[in-house]
């Protein structure tokens, strides 16, 4: 059962130290199993991981995709259905970002060439997107797959999927594939997560970009309101994508990856490809024959992640959300709709209440303290037919392009927005910065992209290596946090403060703001989550201090907004205070395998399991394309002492020893 939480959490473990080892080191007393890595099959039909390339395209319809990030854990009754409290079976729902490399994926690396091999397409289109896995407990307290469970699902880069909410059959959403902008084919870079209420997981489109080119010439073809679009989401002409997708065939399955005018309408082509990604997509672990929902209330962008706030009988429910392109926005949506505990486990037909119709805002922080959520809304501040640049026609049109009726009102462009977190014990909201190479100094004049420091992203650049070369921008990054007016997440104010600056132990004081230790210093925060007791976990996507370590998951006890007092906007002084004092409330809980990122979290509702996702590693070596020498070999270096074995993503499970409640 879920036991009520602890008032004040008291973190009881052992700090891991910073390290370079290729293995997962975590805390005395608790021990690490790997549940499931890319390749993994789901169904006893296809054969285990051969460590060579050789598995087929199609059979990744049924294996573990690559590149594990956001998850979550479903307790599973015996009749098949969500059951909150159950901890020793459950459904575990996993993100496959991307595929890294993809050195690991084929035989051979990655074919070079500006023309991919058509076979290495299908396998990573087929490698992306999420899994789902029946999980059951096994007398050591940990988890493992249950191979062949009916509700074992591949969800890939080509799985039919609905769009629902008021940009459904949008003309902006027509495609060949589509003609009514009603369905589309895939969901990928699919990052952070989130889950509802209800019971459904949410997995998020990030980089789609990643995988969408756009020809040479294509402006000259399109109205400047199309071409004004595509660049503010980062999707200018002549652009190839990093991974070529379009590149193997004229087959509909290849050219849907290029967002380029070649027909007649855009019911002939795929022009509008870019905007069927980019979106919070509802699925329905229990119903694996239901189509995922692309739920487009909540506005298409970088999306990181999507974060509810605690559901109240008669109250709106509230999601956060991050946008994680340079300098982007934070923002929330509010259901229309108020929550009915009996909506409990309808799936997706209480997603269509909820997230379908409601209020999308972005995340104005003023330097005093306090906060802002400006209403996106067609008709309403200017965001109408009359804006100048971009002339909307409609509430689809602002949700295809909320950045661009963001713009219109001015909200904080912030150090790159990754995953938020709703404390349980108070309702406070907090999200990671992770870093930000495009902030100047207070006096310098921004050119491009490049912003000057504000109150809510304080820092500019840190002196890292040796007092010899100043790198600009924000390189650690840092968590901000916010309570909402009344404690309503509804409201349309708030008010915030930084929880904790990330930095090295040894850097300068005027860095080091939240003087963090040996203990518990860390760089690049991204992954951000609350226990049901009110501990949050914080995991690193680091590139500033992988020279002393490897990537990291710590434990926190944060207090509440006010404790942290807030920065200035000089970008150096700051009334910090109480956010770490050595160790008792932050501390580092393990550090993960050689060039990887920890993200990735999820428990078990009694707290004695916690899995966590080694993303990428080896990341380093991925740009050799079938590198003979890797620079990390895990998950074999964990599990199989001296095999040099191809690296990869991997799902971690962690239980004590004692079979006791993870981290107390
Ligand atoms: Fe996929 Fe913003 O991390
Ligand atoms: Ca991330
Ligand atoms: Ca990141
Ligand atoms: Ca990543």
């Amino acid at each position: 059962g879920d036991a009520a939480p602890t008032p004040t959490p008291t973190l009881r473990f052992e700090a891991v130290p910073k390290n370079k080892n290729d293995l997962v080191s975590i805390a005395s007393g608790y021990r690490v199993s790997i549940l499931h890595a890319l390749g993994d099959p789901l169904q006893s039909g296809d054969a285990a991981w051969a460590d060579d390339g050789s598995e087929t395209p199609d059979s990744y319809n049924r294996r573990i995709g690559d590149g594990h990030d956001g998850m979550h854990y479903f307790g599973l009754s015996n009749a098949g259905a969500w059951q909150a409290d159950r901890s020793d079976r459950g459904l575990l729902c996993v993100n496959h970002e991307y595929v890294v490399g993809p050195h690991c994926l084929h035989p051979n690396g990655r074919t070079a060439g500006s023309v991919r091999v058509a076979a290495e397409v299908d396998k990573e289109i087929a490698a992306h997107g999420v899994s789902v896995c029946e999980v059951k407990r096994g007398a050591d307290m940990s988890l493992s797959m249950v191979r062949d469970s009916p509700f074992n699902r591949r969800i890939t880069s080509a799985t039919l999927m609905d769009f629902s909410g008021p940009a459904k059959g949008s003309n902006l959403l027509r495609t060949k594939q589509s003609p009514t902008g009603t369905t589309t084919r895939g969901t990928n870079n699919n990052c952070a997560n989130g889950y509802t209420p209800w019971g459904t997981y949410l997995t998020c489109e990030e980089n789609y970009l990643n995988v969408i080119g756009r020809a040479a010439d294509d402006d000259a073809a399109r109205s400047a309101k199309e071409v004004t679009a595509l660049n503010r989401s980062g999707l200018p002409q002549n652009r190839k994508s990093p991974y070529l997708w379009d590149t193997p065939g004229s087959s509909d399955d290849y050219a849907r990856w290029n967002a380029s005018v070649t027909g007649a309408s855009a019911e002939d082509d795929f022009r509008n490809t870019a905007n069927n990604f980019g979106w919070i997509v509802e699925i329905d672990p229990f119903s694996p024959s239901s189509n995922p929902v692309k739920r487009t209330a909540l506005g298409r962008f970088n999306h990181e992640g999507c974060w509810p706030c605690k559901a109240v009988a008669g109250r709106p429910v509230v999601f956060y959300m991050g946008d994680d392109g340079g300098s982007e926005y934070i923002y929330k949506f509010v259901s229309k709709a108020n929550w009915d505990p009996a909506d409990v486990g309808k799936g997706l037909a209480t997603g269509a209440k909820y997230m379908d119709q409601g209020t999308l805002y972005a995340a104005k922080f003023n330097a005093d303290g306090s906060g802002n959520w400006l209403e996106l809304t067609f008709g309403k501040n200017g965001i109408d037919s009359s804006h100048t640049t971009y002339p909307f026609a409609d509430q689809a049109d602002v949700l295809i392009n909320p950045r661009l009726a963001a713009d219109k009102l001015g909200p904080t462009k912030m150090d790159r927005p990754e995953w938020g977190a709703v404390n349980p014990l108070n309702g406070e909201v907090y999200m990671s910065l992770t870093n930000n190479s495009a902030r100047v100094a207070p006096t310098a004049t921004p050119t491009g992209y490049q912003l000057r420091p504000d109150a809510a992203n304080p820092r500019y650049y840190e002196d890292l290596k040796n007092g010899t070369s100043v790198q600009k921008g924000n390189p650690n990054g840092h968590i901000i946090r916010w309570r909402e007016a009344g404690d309503d997440p509804a409201a349309s104010a708030f008010t915030w403060d930084i929880y904790l600056f990330a930095a090295q132990a040894d850097a300068a004081a005027d860095v080091n703001l939240s003087k963090l230790t040996d203990v518990n210093d860390f760089s690049c925060p991204d992954g951000l989550w609350f226990d049901s007791r009110g501990i949050l976990w914080i995991q690193t996507d680091d590139s500033a201090y992988t020279d002393v370590t490897n990537c990291m998951m710590l434990a926190a006890v944060p207090g509440k907004v006010g404790d942290g007092g807030a920065a200035t906007a000089a970008g150096g002084t700051s009334t910090i205070k109480g956010a770490n004092a050595n160790g008792t409330t932050v501390r580092r809980f393990l550090t993960g395998p050689k060039d990887c990122e920890i993200t990735g979290i999820a428990m078990t509702p009694d707290r004695k399991t916690l899995f966590f996702n080694v993303q990428h590693p080896g990341e380093a070596a991925s740009a050799d394309h079938g590198a003979k020498a890797y620079t990390s070999y895990w998950p074999a270096s964990q599990t199989d002492g001296a095999a040099k074995k191809r690296p990869r993503s991997a799902t971690v499970a962690v239980t004590r020893s004692d079979g006791g409640e993870i981290a107390l």
